[in-house]
C-alpha cells in the first residue's frame, strides 16, 4: 500500500482492535498492527491466504481464484513474523485468522467489537458479507474502511459498498474519500 497519511491518521483514531479483511502479504496489515500496538490495542488479520475465490456473477471475471495466494497461513506467518521483528514488535500483537469470508467470520464471537474494520477484498459478494458483519461488531465510535471504492460503479468491491451503504437504517455520520479510492464511515456502530 502507498503511503497514504490521512488514512493512517484514521487507523490512529481507532477506539479499540483493528482488523483487516483481505490481507495479502501484509503490507498494509504491518501498519495496523504498528499503530494498534502503539495504542494498547490488537490487530486482526483474515484471508484465505489462498488468494482469491471464483469470480461470481458481479465480477465480471476479474480477479480469477488463486489470484494473490501467499501459500497458507504458514506461507504468511513466516513472512510475517520476519517483518513483525524487524520493526520490534512482539508476537502478541497480531493474529491471523484464516478461511473464507463469510464463513471464516463466524471464529469471532457475537459479542467481539472492533475500533476500525478495513475491508480489501476485491470481490463482490464477500466483500458486501464482511461489510454486513463488521458493520454489527464495531464499537459506537468505530470506523469501517473500504478500499477501491467508485461511487457510480455496481460491480466487485465498490458495488457492494454502494449496496451496503443504501440499506443501512441510519446513514453514517461522516464518510471521508481520499486518493487512492479508500473510503473511510463512521457511525455505523454500536
Ligand atoms: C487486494 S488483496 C489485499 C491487499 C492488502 N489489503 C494490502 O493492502 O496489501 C485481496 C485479498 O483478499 C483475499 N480474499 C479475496 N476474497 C476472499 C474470500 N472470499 N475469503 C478470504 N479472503 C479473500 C485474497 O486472498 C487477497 O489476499
Amino acid at each position: 500500500m502507498k503511503d497514504r497519511p490521512h488514512f493512517w491518521n484514521w487507523v490512529s483514531q481507532t477506539p479499540g482492535d483493528v482488523m483487516e479483511i483481505g490481507v495479502h502479504k501484509g503490507s498494509s496489515f504491518a501498519r495496523m498492527v504498528e499503530i494498534a500496538h502503539r495504542l494498547g490495542f490488537k490487530a486482526y488479520a483474515v484471508d484465505s491466504f489462498e488468494g482469491m475465490a471464483e469470480p461470481g456473477e458481479r465480477d465480471e471475471g476479474h480477479y480469477p481464484a488463486g489470484k494473490f495466494d501467499v501459500g497458507g497461513l504458514s506461507g504468511f506467518t513466516a513472512v510475517f513474523l520476519e517483518l513483525m521483528k524487524r520493526h520490534n514488535l512482539p508476537e502478541g500483537s497480531w493474529v491471523a485468522h484464516q478461511g473464507w469470508v463469510p464463513d471464516v467470520l463466524s471464529d469471532f464471537p457475537d459479542e467481539q467489537r472492533f475500533g476500525f474494520i478495513r475491508i480489501d477484498l476485491d470481490h463482490y459478494q464477500p466483500t458486501l458479507d464482511a461489510a454486513r458483519w463488521a458493520v454489527r461488531h464495531l464499537l459506537p465510535e468505530g470506523i469501517l474502511s473500504f478500499h477501491d471504492w467508485f461511487p457510480d460503479r455496481t460491480t466487485l468491491a465498490a458495488g457492494a459498498i454502494n449496496e451496503f451503504i443504501l440499506e443501512q437504517a441510519a446513514p453514517p455520520r461522516s464518510f471521508v474519500r481520499t486518493e487512492g479510492m479508500e473510503l473511510s464511515l463512521w457511525g455505523l456502530g454500536h
